[in-house]
């Protein structure tokens, strides 16, 4: 295609240009022209503009043989975009333009029967909600695959013992298996709301016109369902001004998004070498150009970093959003660019996150010594108190003054006498200051023991062979 293929217009070949004289100013065109953002929507372009053909057709607008012949050249436009072939005009404002404008070069009359009960504004709607159910279904197997990935991970570890903390300080003693589920249950999360709103976007708004549908007789449930879509607009002003599912696709993402920077917070933190519970494979480290001994977890920390941009693309979107009334406006083109760079941000956190997790080298050893903390016993022996009928809070006090007193004397739990356990109220004290029985302890369902954590793989599993994970 060349550049000949204007149609014969006179306000610079806009659509619009029967009731303009002047083409734009070269500095508004510039300003509003989306084509480098909104390329990416032309299968779905041509596929909702081939479902349009079909309702054209089935209102008696077109013939049969012209609605295959506006099908047949949408296709092969389809394909010269993907193959790289087509060649774009300065003019093209934007992917829709553009594919309308090659269209009616090449069908002449017959093309220019497609824009028929359609405006761009229900158009772009209906591209972008096809645009991101396929790029959920991408997010859901990526999503899917570090959850598996956990799980794997959780099953070779549901007896590993290692500190739990809180404010990062030593808190119980939990199972490795148990911590890596924490983040698993996260992400089953973020497919369910994933999947919900899946539900909500299987909408076309085709047929909706520019605000008020059309005289012409089209059946947009019929389009609806050509596009695969689970139903049709149902007030036609909502369906072209509704960006929620934009901003409901962008939540979800960022929700994901911060999970997964708590998770890389986490492989950060375990496999600092002050801390060695964890080693990075060197596929998911890098160097430093200065220091030779320093081996970084760059590939975390991005992932930790990028959740930053996808809560301000939710940011963007919503601030776009409020307070403009209802219609279209052209602020709407800018709701593109902030979901685009969502879903791409997601792919590349995604497998390179689940790549790290999968080739970390845990030093279960390091874990186990880590679990010598005396502290991360008291609670367990302000319970054993309760056990033999101390209120708690009493409890609580008498155990804090056993620390308070052995700290003072430079003693440890470990060199209490049994007389001294006795007197405390917990005979048995000195056994209750073992990871593997305080982890034993609290097999109890949603506890870090090993049952507890066999179950909640399992149950994960299910969930992930379930209906979490299809479209
Ligand atoms: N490029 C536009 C967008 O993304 C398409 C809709 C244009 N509609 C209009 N009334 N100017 O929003």
């Amino acid at each position: 295609m060349t550049g000949t293929e204007h149609a014969d217009t006179g306000a610079g070949g806009q659509l619009w240009a029967g009731r303009f004289s002047t083409p734009p100013a070269p500095e508004a065109h510039a300003l509003g022209r989306s084509l480098h953002v909104d390329v990416r929507l032309a299968p779905y372009d041509v596929a909702a503009s081939i479902a349009h053909v079909g309702a054209l057709q089935r209102a008696a607008l077109i013939s049969g043989p012209d609605a295959e012949a506006l099908e047949a050249a949408l296709r092969s436009i389809g394909e010269e975009i993907a193959g790289g072939t087509f060649l774009f005009e300065d003019r093209d404002e934007d992917i829709h333009s553009a594919i309308e404008r090659a269209l009616t070069h090449r069908l002449g009359d017959l093309g220019a029967r497609l824009h028929a009960g359609r405006s761009r504004n229900d158009l772009v709607v209906t591209d972008l909600r096809l645009w991101l159910l396929d790029s959920g279904a991408t997010l859901r197997h990526a999503s899917t695959a570090l959850a598996r990935t956990l799980i794997a991970r959780a099953r070779e570890h549901t007896m590993t013992v290692m500190p739990g903390t809180t404010h990062l300080r030593a808190a119980q003693p939990v199972t490795l298996g148990h911590h890596l589920l924490a983040h698993a249950w996260a992400l089953a999360r973020d497919l369910e709301r994933l999947g919900q709103w899946s539900t909500r976007t299987s909408v076309s708004a085709l047929g909706a016109g520019a605000l008020g549908t059309s005289t012409l007789g089209l059946d947009p449930s019929a389009t609806a369902a050509s596009l695969g879509l689970a139903s049709a607009f149902t007030n036609s002003l909502d369906a072209v001004s509704d960006r929620d599912f934009v901003q409901e696709w962008l939540a979800v993402a960022a929700i994901e998004a911060s999970h997964l920077s708590r998770l890389a917070a986490d492989v950060a933190r375990w496999t600092d070498p002050a801390i060695g519970w964890a080693e990075l494979d060197e596929a998911y480290a890098t160097g430093s150009s200065m220091m030779p001994q320093k081996r970084n977890p760059d590939t975390a920390e991005l992932a930790r970093g990028k959740a930053a941009r996808v809560a301000a693309d939710f940011t963007s979107v919503t601030a776009l959003l409020q307070g403009l009334p209802l219609g279209y406006h052209r602020d709407l083109q800018e709701d593109k660019e902030p979901a685009f760079d969502a879903a791409d941000t997601l792919a590349l956190v995604l497998p390179a996150l689940d790549g790290c997790v999968a080739t970390l080298t845990f030093d279960v050893d390091a874990m186990r010594a880590a679990c010598a903390e005396e502290g991360l016993y008291a609670t367990d022996l302000a319970e054993a108190l309760v056990r033999a009928g101390v209120p708690f809070r009493e409890a609580h006090r008498r155990t804090g003054e056993l620390l308070k007193r052995t700290a003072a004397e430079g003693r440890g739990l470990r060199e209490l006498t049994a007389e001294e356990w006795a007197a405390f109220g917990v005979p048995d004290g000195a056994s209750a200051l073992d990871p593997d029985a305080a982890v034993r302890a609290r097999d109890g369902a949603g506890g870090p023991g090993a049952g507890s954590v066999q179950m909640q793989a399992d149950a994960l599993e299910a969930l992930l062979d379930g209906p979490l994970t299809r479209p």
